[in-house]
């Protein structure tokens, strides 16, 4: 077999183990890894949207509401997929997630704490109540990924 044909099938072997994006699969049983990172997303899927809503000045509480809703159902999935030896690629989560697990509990608590008070605002219907409620749950997910989320 010729060089550059061997280098080619390397390649593309290298390239078989790397989703679209260019990240390393999950193949720990289970993808707690690629699991947690899809439960991030299906949370930002929902807390876009109330986002942009609030930011183009066009707050409909009735559907605000509903994403209130959904994002409750949502907001508990990621915590318990954070298992001790679950820090490697493609993880976009910092070591101090295991350094400091207090600390990094002490976040996640207030998260859920915020998306309480969002729901309930949301209830309440309340433009300016829900405008600050919505705005302390986005301060926890920042809070939280400036020392535990890497990129
Ligand atoms: C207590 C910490 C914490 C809070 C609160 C938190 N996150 Fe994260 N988030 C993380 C960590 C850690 C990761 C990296 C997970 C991994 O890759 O292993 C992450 C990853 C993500 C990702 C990337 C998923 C991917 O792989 O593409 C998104 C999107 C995200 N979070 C959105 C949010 C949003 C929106 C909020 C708030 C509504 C939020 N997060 C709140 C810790 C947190």
């Amino acid at each position: 077999m010729s060089i550059s044909l061997k280098n080619a099938l390397l390649l593309l072997s290298t390239v078989a183990v790397l989703t679209a994006c260019g990240e390393p699969e999950d193949t720990r049983p289970g993808q707690p890894v690629k699991t947690r990172q899809t439960a991030f997303k299906e949370i930002l899927r929902v807390f876009e949207p109330m986002g942009t809503m609030l930011r183009q000045d066009r707050y409909e509480a009735d559907k605000f509401e509903a994403l209130a809703e959904r994002l409750s159902t949502l907001r508990d999935a990621p915590w318990p997929l954070f298992a001790a030896d679950t820090h490697y690629p493609p993880s976009k989560g910092t070591p101090a997630i295991w350094q400091q697990p207090a600390v990094f509990a002490e976040r996640r608590d207030a998260f859920l704490r915020a998306t309480d008070l969002l729901l309930a605002t949301a209830h309440g219907k309340d433009e300016s109540q829900v405008r600050a409620a919505y705005k302390t749950v986005h301060e926890t997910c920042q809070d939280c990924h400036k020392t535990f989320k890497s990129r």
